[in-house]
């Protein structure tokens, strides 16, 4: 009876360490040859287990018109991910909360290039900024937000 039972423990753990690691998430990123925070962006996607199809492309602006991205949002590059659109300096892991929470929404955005964002570090100072959602009514709102720091 004690050997059944540790026989079933050691079933029991084996099978907790066997999880699978997580699958790789595929997205799509459409960025400007000319633009070197871009490459950035994609090593920190790269970094958190992202399987990225890098497509440069001289007009950027046609697949942000085309995503429904509207010019207060706009950054440098613009990826899409299942059927959202994430457009900048968008973490990782909002992308990857996006994904799970699946919001009715286009997508997540970045406006601008915000310095401390992913992919915009430059020394040790990092201004806050705020991850948007938005809809196809240009509606938007703060999906998460992130403090300055200095280190
Ligand atoms: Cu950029
Ligand atoms: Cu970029």
């Amino acid at each position: 009876m004690n050997l059944l039972k540790s026989v079933l423990i050691i079933a029991l753990f084996s099978t907790t360490v066997r999880a699978e690691p997580p699958k790789p998430v595929n997205i799509t990123v459409y960025r400007s040859p000319s633009c070197s925070c871009c490459g950035k962006w994609l090593d920190h996607l790269k970094a958190n287990n992202f399987n990225v199809k890098d497509i440069m492309t001289e007009d950027v602006l046609a697949i942000k018109q085309k995503s429904g991205v509207s010019d207060n949002l706009a950054s440098c590059h613009t990826a899409l991910v299942d059927h959202y659109v994430i457009e900048g300096h968008v973490p990782a892991n909002d992308i990857m909360k996006l994904l799970k929470s699946k919001p009715k929404v286009i997508g997540l955005a970045v406006p601008g290039m915000v310095n401390g964002s992913p992919g915009m570090e430059m020394g040790e100072h990092k201004n806050a900024y705020e991850v948007v959602s938005f809809d196809k009514d240009q509606k938007t709102a703060v999906f998460s937000s992130y403090a300055e720091s200095n280190n």
